[in-house]
């Protein structure tokens, strides 16, 4: 059971509400997709002939390979920048629709055209749209999710990323026998489909109500809140949550009018600082690539076939259901032990498993128990990052940030994903691939990846706050009062319609002490930001705040 106080700033959400936020996710799949099926395609027979070419014996060249998976996220890595500042211009499902679109026409150009370069073209065309997608979504899920859920609905973004993933690897493993170019063409065109669907059911979607609170449009974020919450209009509680979200903003935009480069104001040693959030959102996602998860899911089938697996295929189709089922446990999970703690265990497991990889692929080359070991411990790694380090950094991005900043932030977060994702893309076959390539580190590559892994787990421990069961407003407070490694501990007091007198006096309106998980409570305290808010300090009228100005502000 929820603390009085919890009830008071958000209201309560039905089933079909739920479900719209959980629509909202199947973002994910275009973006899992897309990422998932140039590794099956790289591997099919017909694909390297009808790309390949008598002198490079009828196979791409490992700097084509390189090129044709590392366009699609210099691609995003555009999109996603782009993205941050249309998303407040524009909105957030106007820009995750309009990145459809441009996937679209990404789309068409790889089905139709055979040369690498049209290829390319094609892939940095898809990349661009997915990176508005992938970028705008976090934003606009974390924004519309109930908070005491919010970890879990961000998480089925990732969990749609990982059933683009495995349907990508499906459809590789029935097309790739195929005599013809339908093999690889399938594959590539099955993307209609994600993006066709998400355009379709985005358009019975409401926009975000924080996007409409940014432009003053309240009878707008009324509208939308109250159909995302399933309530009836102008209810308490919808006003409520309302009244909150636009004081917190109110006090945000105190601090001046948000540019790029305020966005990285206040120097990052300060744990509230604009410079802080954004130095958190981009390492955290730079070190989500650094796990080497990718290095899994582009080139696994090229890998497996590379060390001499029989079945390459199918065994990189397994580690795509492993990583599959295995998220949903972050459901749980991420709500249960919080973000941090995810994410420092996590780090840690997944060392080990490539550490272990390394040793004995190093120490027993070709041999039996090398190769049992690469696939029963490339699942487990995978099943590790699935549940820990996939869905969270996700969900750590679409939280960190107020709202004056978020979409900048996540813009940037989303882009260092893809950047790093891309370095990675570029250098991988240049460093593993044995004679076509320069390093030929094969299988020793794992030692990189444990101790990056590692450095994963540290980093989580040093620098990630605990923001579960916080509103998006609250762990804007909880970052300005104490450090990541205390964060855990950390119980909101007041919330910032109240602080400046302005919640309405009904029933919602309970006694100041809030729960962070189910039925705990906190004495009242004196929060800093609270006496900074002072109604006196913000030069908008104290009663545009209040549950009653909502309602007349929005008529
Ligand atoms: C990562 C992707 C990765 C996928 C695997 C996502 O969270 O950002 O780069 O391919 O997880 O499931």
């Amino acid at each position: 059971m929820a603390a009085a106080g919890e009830e008071r700033i958000e209201a309560p959400v039905t089933t079909k509400a739920y479900a719209m936020c959980a629509f909202s996710a199947f973002a994910g799949l275009l973006f899992g997709y897309d990422t998932g099926y140039i590794s099956s395609v790289l591997g099919m027979e017909q694909f390297k002939k009808a790309y390949g070419s008598p002198e490079t014996g009828d196979t791409y060249t490992v700097a084509q390979k390189s090129l044709i998976v590392a366009i699609l996220s210099c691609g995003t890595f555009v999109g996603a920048l782009l993205s941050g500042a249309l998303a407040d211009w524009v909105g957030r499902r106007t820009i995750i629709i309009t990145g459809c679109f441009i996937f679209i026409a990404g789309v068409v150009v790889q089905t139709t055209t055979i040369t690498v370069r049209a290829l390319v073209i094609g892939r940095l065309i898809a990349g661009l749209g997915v990176g508005f997608v992938t970028a705008v979504n976090i934003i606009y899920m974390s924004e519309i999710a109930p908070r005491r859920v919010r970890g879990s609905l961000v998480s089925c973004y990732q969990f749609a990323v990982t059933i683009g993933i495995m349907l990508a690897s499906c459809v590789g493993f029935v097309t790739e026998k195929r005599a013809d170019t339908g093999s690889f063409r399938i594959p590539i065109a099955i993307q209609f489909l994600w993006a066709t669907i998400l355009i379709a059911g985005l358009s019975f979607l409401p926009e975000s109500p924080r996007y409409h609170v940014r432009k003053g449009q309240l009878a707008k974020a009324m509208k939308a809140l109250a159909r995302i919450r399933g309530q009836p209009y102008e209810s308490p509680a919808v006003l409520d949550e309302l009244a909150e979200i636009q004081a917190n903003y109110a006090y945000e935009r105190q601090q001046g009018p948000i540019t790029w480069l305020s966005c990285f104001s206040g120097g990052i040693l300060n744990s509230n600082s604009n410079a802080r959030k954004i130095f958190i959102g981009i390492s955290l996602q730079a070190f989500q690539q650094f796990t080497g998860i990718n290095f899994i899911f582009y080139y696994n089938t090229t890998f497996f076939q590379g060390v001499g697996l029989q079945s390459a295929f199918l065994i990189s189709l397994i580690t795509t259901i492993v990583n599959v089922v295995s998220t949903p446990l972050a459901f749980y999970t991420i709500e249960r032990f919080g973000r941090r703690r995810l994410l420092i265990y996590g780090g840690i497991a997944m060392s080990l498993c490539e550490f272990v990889i390394a040793v004995v692929g190093t120490v027993l080359p070709g041999s039996q128990a090398a190769n049992y070991s690469l696939i029963v411990l490339v699942c487990l790694y995978v099943f590790f990052f699935a549940s820990t380090w996939g869905p969270v950094a996700w969900v750590v991005i679409g939280e960190i940030f107020q709202l004056p900043i978020r979409s900048k932030g996540v813009a940037l977060s989303t882009a260092s994903n893809w950047f790093w994702n891309c370095i990675i893309a570029v250098l991988i076959p240049y460093i593993v691939d044995g004679p076509h390539g320069t390093g030929g580190l094969g299988v020793k590559v794992f030692f990189i990846w444990a101790f990056l892994c590692l450095a994963c787990a540290v980093f989580a421990y040093l620098v990630i706050p605990e923001t579960k069961g916080l509103t998006l407003e609250q762990v804007d407070r909880m970052m300005e009062e104490c450090s990541a490694r205390r964060s855990g501990g950390w119980l909101p007091r007041e919330n910032w319609a109240r602080n400046l007198g302005q919640m309405g006096q009904g029933e919602n309106a309970g006694a100041g002490r809030m729960g962070r998980g189910p039925g705990d409570v906190s004495s009242l305290g004196t929060g800093t930001t609270a006496e900074r808010a002072s109604p006196d300090s913000i030069p908008m009228t104290t009663k545009s705040f209040s549950r009653e100005a909502v309602v007349e502000t929005s008529l």
